[in-house]
């Protein structure tokens, strides 16, 4: 198997730290982040990387005590670029001198201009005819004198060393940070940083799926492994993988709550099970699901009843799978990276997976992780690869307890069956105005109201419903997206004509926060 040259990240606690990894994996190097605590002698000797990035971050240098690399990290003979913070850890520990706040403070847009001397991190820079180029900048401290061997390439109004370089030992620090969308030439610089380390590129979705087939044939060897199936993006690519590995040794539980959109347990199992040929049990538990949410009404309850119900069915499942040792799960690397804490002191996130949290442990199961090292964008990129449709790929994320937490207040049958319907053609429409690639997530809630109407000659008492179509990054915020009036006229027209039991249409324009993007 090939090994890949490595970037290590040293995170100093930014909260951009991942956006310098998407960067880097966007240029096709593997790169990991690690925080600036667990980076020591030892740890840098067995990484042994072909380039180094020191993060940005919270804490002052002038303070004793601040986040600091190991010394040796300098005397590794790899180019380091230092950014914000790390430019000032830098320059501090080679000799040169920062000081603290005191009106030299930069939040916000600047624009750098070159020095005179040529650096070839910069060339492809300064390219738009203006001499200068936007950075992004945030910084309190400054540096006031730069170490010895540097040289100044570009400076900014508030930051005359903006961008500096000692070139004989391939160190560069800038004060900026060319990972944000707002220096919108930034990847430029990490660019010619990476091919000045000597990086080939090689780290590609081809590769990466023929390495990781190795890893699972490895790890799994000829054991049974199996796999919550939920139907989204995650656990689908992570499924179809381990098949490409180990074929029939994999077996998925679809379990199917009778909380799912119109016709969507159709077609995820026709997709897996016809198109795919991966075995697939559909647990059909609708009844079980149903029942126990009977007359519930309260958020929580009925999250915590389909958590629990979750759980028991998957296990029953697994039970009557003799052998299997493993389980697959979905986590993707943000989920794994150890992040420094704002307050400076170390904590770890690290979110398990919703739905079948605590399984492994119970089960005495364990865990085959096959995108511990992707980002979203690369796991779609993978799906891609393994051949799972674009419409696949691109679905909207879909909750785990799925249309609960969509119909406010105690679920029916009769509700559920309605909300199904808005839901498809409100989908429908979005996808029909081209614009479902657009928005993050879009569904309806059906709410626990009726309203009267009047339809043709009669009156109506029916149900209300909540169009909800939000944009997003993360799903951590959320802003509602800006339809036309024209488009959500047509769309409530079409509704409240095509679904009965619906005689009213409202759009939700609350942003997250202060809401949230499901309304329970
Ligand atoms: P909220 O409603 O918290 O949702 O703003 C943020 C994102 O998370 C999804 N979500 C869930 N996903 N299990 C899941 O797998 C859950 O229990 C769950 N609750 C919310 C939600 O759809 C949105 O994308």
């Amino acid at each position: 198997m090939t090994q890949h040259d490595r970037l290590l990240i040293v995170d100093f606690g930014s909260q951009v730290t991942q956006l310098i990894a998407r960067r880097l994996r966007e240029l096709n190097v593997y790169c990991e982040i690690h925080p600036y605590q667990n980076v020591t002698d030892a740890f840098l000797q067995d990484f042994a990387p072909r380039a180094i990035v020191f993060s940005g971050g919270p804490d002052s240098v002038t303070r004793d005590g601040s986040p600091r690399p190991p010394k040796s990290v300098y005397d590794m003979g790899v180019p380091i670029l230092g950014i914000c913070y790390g430019q000032q850890v830098m320059m501090q520990d080679l000799g040169g001198r920062v000081e603290a706040g005191h009106g030299t403070a930069e939040f916000g847009r600047a624009w750098v201009t070159p020095a005179e001397s040529r650096l070839d991190l910069l060339s492809g820079w300064f390219l738009d005819g203006t001499g200068r180029e936007q950075v992004w900048m945030s910084h309190g401290d400054h540096v006031s004198a730069i170490a010895p061997g540097f040289e100044v390439y570009g400076t900014s109004p508030g930051a005359p060393f903006a961008i500096t370089a000692d070139v004989s030992r391939r160190f560069y620090a800038v004060q900026f940070h060319p990972e944000v969308h707002h220096t919108p030439n930034g990847r430029t610089l990490y660019q010619n940083f990476v091919r000045e380390a000597g990086f080939q590129g090689d780290w590609t979705m081809d590769a990466y799926r023929e390495e990781a087939v190795q890893r699972i044939r490895d790890q799994i060897g000829d054991k049974k492994v199996i796999c919550a199936l939920s139907g989204g993006v995650d656990s689908s690519v992570a499924a179809a993988l381990i098949h490409e590995a180990v074929g029939d040794q994999l077996t998925c539980v679809f379990v199917d709550h009778g909380l799912l959109r119109l016709n969507e347990a159709e077609e995820v199992v026709g997709m897996f099970r016809d198109h795919m040929n991966l075995h697939v049990i559909h647990a059909q538990e609708q009844e079980l699901f149903l029942g126990e949410l009977e007359g519930v009404s309260d958020p929580e309850t009925k999250r915590k009843i389909i958590g629990r119900l979750f759980i028991e069915v998957f296990q029953k499942y697994a039970d009557g799978i003799e052998g299997a040792e493993f389980l697959a799960q979905g986590t993707l690397y943000p989920d794994v990276i150890e992040s420094v804490s704002f307050s400076g002191g170390p904590s770890v996130t690290i979110k398990s997976h919703h739905n079948v949290g605590g399984l492994p442990e119970k089960m005495g199961l364990k865990l085959v992780e096959p995108l511990r090292e992707l980002f979203k964008d690369e796991v779609r990129a993978l799906g891609r690869e393994l051949g799972l449709p674009d419409s696949f790929i691109g679905r909207h994320p879909f909750p785990g307890p799925g249309l609960a937490i969509r119909c406010p207040g105690e679920i029916t049958r009769e509700k559920l069956e309605i909300l199904r319907k808005a839901d498809a053609v409100f989908i429908d429409q979005i996808r029909r105005h081209g614009l479902y690639d657009d928005i993050w997530q879009a569904f309806v809630a059906i709410l626990p109201v009726r309203t009267v109407g009047v339809m043709g000659d009669g009156r109506t008492y029916d149900f209300a419903c909540a169009l909800r179509a939000v944009t997003s990054v993360d799903g951590m915020t959320a802003d509602y997206y800006p339809f036309s009036h024209d488009f959500l006229g047509e769309t409530a027209t079409r509704i409240i004509n095509e679904v009965k039991g619906i005689n009213r249409c409202t759009y939700d324009i609350t942003s997250k926060p202060p809401g949230t993007i499901e309304w329970e």
